[in-house]
């Protein structure tokens, strides 16, 4: 077993133990603090090595324990200085015992005693500290509890306004319908006309309500597929006829490319319908006129890859993580240039999500975005 002294009494020690056998000091704090009084000396050392140069503000803590008087303690300081412009350093706690007013055994008593308190003071800080990160985990967690329930609240007052609203809106478009058709009276063109307008707005809100309803219906918790055996290359038919118009309103070449006889799929038509008429809404919106936007298919053995092209604006690398958060738009700032509420690509990834499939984004500012996911082919399937 390795024997050493202690730092402060000086008494042989055992290095198993952590505290000094004979005066009790912490032999790791002791350690360190005589590291640090040796680090901060300068080199050559000025004064001799002494358990006394762990021990900050000596002079003041031995004139507050009553071992030497305020007069005793000013007497050595001065006693110091002449002994250092002799080029003799000595410590305070040496001056003190030089001039008589200090014996060695209450010196090194007082030492021990001070480390003491050190090390008091040190376990105080630690159990403090302690404290402090138990209160902020606390609060972190509370933090939380309240920042779920505002989500749950969020979630709830989306649900039921979109339901409230949608009766309204079946009254508004049911006299409609009735007034279009004339069974309230003949029209004249110019009411002709603004009923069409009409019906066009209805037709906007009813969507935004319908999906605002699906969007808090996916927030409440995992969605439920109606999984069938469908046929893509149809249903990627009905979303181009559905968005020709605004298409071509923008000037647009709206294309599907799609391989002959390609196999059936599964997966939740209705859903998949919504997804890519999102998809293909976006790539529309956010492409200059004169610009073009291409759906395709293809098929890798058990996977059907579907995308969505176009030559718009792109989304900046940096920027691709957020399109997918719900009601965030890029362009957020008061005269954005483009429609909508920044809900459709967070409902999208939800519902691919539910079916497994990954949306992935691969875009060129200024040059275009593709979008594409994998569905399943039907007769891949066990
Ligand atoms: N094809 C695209 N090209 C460039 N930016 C896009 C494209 N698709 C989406 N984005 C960016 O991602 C954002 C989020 O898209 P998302 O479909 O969620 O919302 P939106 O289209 O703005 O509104 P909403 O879908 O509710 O009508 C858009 O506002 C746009 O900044
Ligand atoms: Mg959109």
């Amino acid at each position: 077993m390795q024997v050493s002294s202690c730092p402060i009494c000086d008494v042989s020690i055992n290095s198993q133990f952590r505290f000094c056998q004979n005066c009790g000091v912490d032999l790791a704090l002791a350690a360190n603090l005589a590291a640090d009084a040796l680090s901060a000396a300068s080199t050559p050392l000025k004064f001799p090595v002494s358990p006394e140069i762990l021990i900050p503000r000596l002079g003041e803590k031995l004139v507050q324990r009553g071992v030497v008087t305020e007069e005793a303690l000013q007497t050595a300081l001065l006693y110091q200085k002449e002994q250092a412009t002799l080029n003799k350093p000595v410590l305070l706690g040496q001056a003190l015992i030089h001039l008589g007013y200090l014996d060695r055994t209450t010196l090194d008593q007082t030492i021990t005693a001070q480390i003491l308190d050190l090390q008091t003071a040190l376990s105080r800080n630690n159990r403090d500290l302690e404290k402090r990160v138990q209160e902020y985990t606390a609060d972190l967690q509370r933090a939380l509890q309240k920042l779920s329930e505002l989500n749950q609240l969020k979630s709830n007052f989306i649900s039921n306004i979109s339901h409230e609203l949608r009766t309204p809106l079946t009254h508004v478009k049911g006299y409609l319908e009735l007034m279009a058709d004339e069974s309230l009276g003949p029209l004249t063109g110019e009411q002709v006309d603004a009923t069409h307008v009409m019906g066009r707005a209805v037709e906007r809100l009813e969507n935004l309500i319908n999906d605002l309803i699906k969007f808090s219906e996916t927030a409440k918790g995992g969605m439920s597929l109606q999984l069938t055996h469908f046929d893509l290359p149809k249903l990627l038919e009905r979303v181009r006829l559905q968005a020709l118009e605004k298409a071509e309103k923008r000037h647009i070449l709206l294309q599907n490319k799609i391989p002959e006889n390609f196999p059936r799929i599964v997966a939740d038509e209705e859903n998949i319908h919504w997804v890519l008429s999102q998809l293909v809404d976006n790539a529309i919106k956010f492409t200059n006129p004169g610009g073009k936007v291409t759906v395709s298919v293809t098929q890798e053995g058990p996977k059907a890859i579907v995308s969505v092209a176009d030559t718009g604006i792109g989304i900046p690398q940096e920027r691709v993580d957020e399109i997918f958060l719900p009601f965030h738009q890029l362009d957020n700032s008061p005269r954005r240039r483009y429609g909508g509420t920044g809900m459709g690509l967070a409902l999208v990834k939800r519902i691919l999500e539910a079916h497994n499939a990954v949306l992935q984004v691969q875009s060129i500012p200024g040059k275009g975005t593709r979008l594409q996911f994998v569905l399943p082919v039907a007769n891949s399937l066990p």
